[in-house]
């Protein structure tokens, strides 16, 4: 298989089509805001919008659906820089609504990662819920990955999967792929090489408030596979900015500003991250999504001045910004985008700028206390990660 050609765009249309094939309607994707009575920030994962079918109601499309989904997870923010991680990220997703089960999701998911996409099986792993004092171990997938010759590998932990304290939740199965250069001799859990590709939940139980599990009124089938991941493996790509939706980043960015290459991912992540999460609408705050926005403009910039504080975000080329926006189909305008980043930077110029001057007071000279972190966030609203960043002692 040529695997150059298995562009985000193709990946993408060979997911939904795989399964439109198989009785699977399609849904549109859902913008990164979760709706106002949810409890999280952002939407994590491709199942979020879903949720009330999850726990029982009728969808109007059936009970077999598909979709790709934008995503947002802080975190996973500490992780960006290395070769799997992005903050913001887009979710192919299938579902069965109480219709299917999960060994026929795992047996469809061998077929799309192997015939689809021409993954090697000798290089897929697979693990499986390993049973624990609540319940029963997950034979039924363990069994299809034996009969299909994948190596299979419990856990308690890492395949179980839940998008919070309370709500839908089950067993998972995960399919891990190989990427080192000689072939594989262990298993997930003892060699990162093997990178974690699809999740199948089992999602049959809800977690209410007091931690006790209750079964939902159907048994529901729950996927993800992350595209970017995917698409740099099935290249053989080292990593997820060497795919082809990262293509103009590398090409702009290490000619404007020289980093190292984990600082170059940040940055990139960083950047293209802000521009999705302003062009659904969040504004830079001091609370909340806005805050989230604040923190990643603040990350990269402290990234960018690290080497040189006269980098300056207005030389970023305009083309990067409206590409992103293409990309995930938002029609903000690319000039109120950057109008924003700039404003946002300018903001965090001048705080750091009253934090030196504030700190260089004789009081502040000796060890920080506790107290006085709060006195320079309560009296001059210096956050505390920005004093410690100023004085990393
Ligand atoms: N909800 C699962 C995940 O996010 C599968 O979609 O991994």
């Amino acid at each position: 298989m040529d695997t150059d050609r298995l562009t985000t765009d193709r990946v993408q249309s060979t997911f939904v089509e795989y399964f439109e094939e198989r009785g699977h309607q399609r849904i549109t994707g859902s913008t990164l805001l979760p709706p106002s009575d949810d409890s999280v920030l952002f939407t994590t994962s491709g199942m979020h919008p879903l949720t009330p079918f999850l726990e029982g109601r009728p969808h109007p499309l059936g009970n077999r659906l598909v979709n790709v989904q934008r995503c947002l997870r802080t975190t996973d923010l500490d992780e960006v820089g290395d070769p799997t991680h992005l903050t913001v990220f887009e979710m192919l997703g299938s579902w069965s609504l109480g219709d299917y089960e999960g060994p026929q999701s795992l047996r469809w998911g061998y077929e799309l990662l192997t015939e689809g996409f021409g993954v090697d099986p000798r290089h897929m792993h697979a693990t499986v819920f390993g049973g624990d004092d609540r319940t029963g171990p997950d034979t039924a997938s363990s069994d299809v990955w034996e009969e299909l010759g994948v190596p299979v590998e419990p856990t308690t932990e890492d395949n179980w999967w839940d998008n919070g304290p309370t709500g839908p939740c089950g067993p998972d199965s995960e399919i891990f792929l190989w990427t080192g250069d000689i072939p594989p001799r262990s298993t997930p859990t003892q060699d990162d090489r093997w990178v974690e590709v699809w999740n199948h939940v089992t999602m049959r139980y809800r977690r209410l408030d007091d931690g006790s599990l209750v079964p939902l009124p159907q048994r529901n089938v729950d996927t993800g596979m992350g595209l970017e991941r995917l698409v740099s493996l099935v290249q053989g790509k080292q990593s997820v900015f060497e795919c082809d939706v990262f293509a103009p980043w590398r090409q702009l960015v290490p000619g404007l500003w020289q980093l190292d290459v984990p600082s170059l991912r940040l940055v990139c992540d960083h950047l293209r991250s802000a521009v999705v999460v302003i062009g659904d609408g969040v504004r830079p705050a001091n609370t909340g999504r806005g805050y989230v926005l604040r923190r990643l403009v603040r990350r990269l910039l402290t990234v960018l001045w690290r080497d040189d504080p006269t980098r300056y975000l207005g030389d970023l080329p305009g083309e990067l910004i409206l590409h992103t926006l293409d990309h995930f189909r938002q029609d903000t305008d690319p000039v109120v985008v950057r109008g924003i980043l700039l404003e946002e930077e300018q903001r965090f110029r001048r705080l750091l700028e009253r934090g030196r001057r504030i700190l260089s007071r004789p009081r502040f000279q000796g060890p920080l206390g506790e107290e006085d972190l709060f006195y320079l966030h309560d009296t001059h609203g210096l956050p505390r990660e920005l004093v410690l960043s100023l004085r990393p002692e």
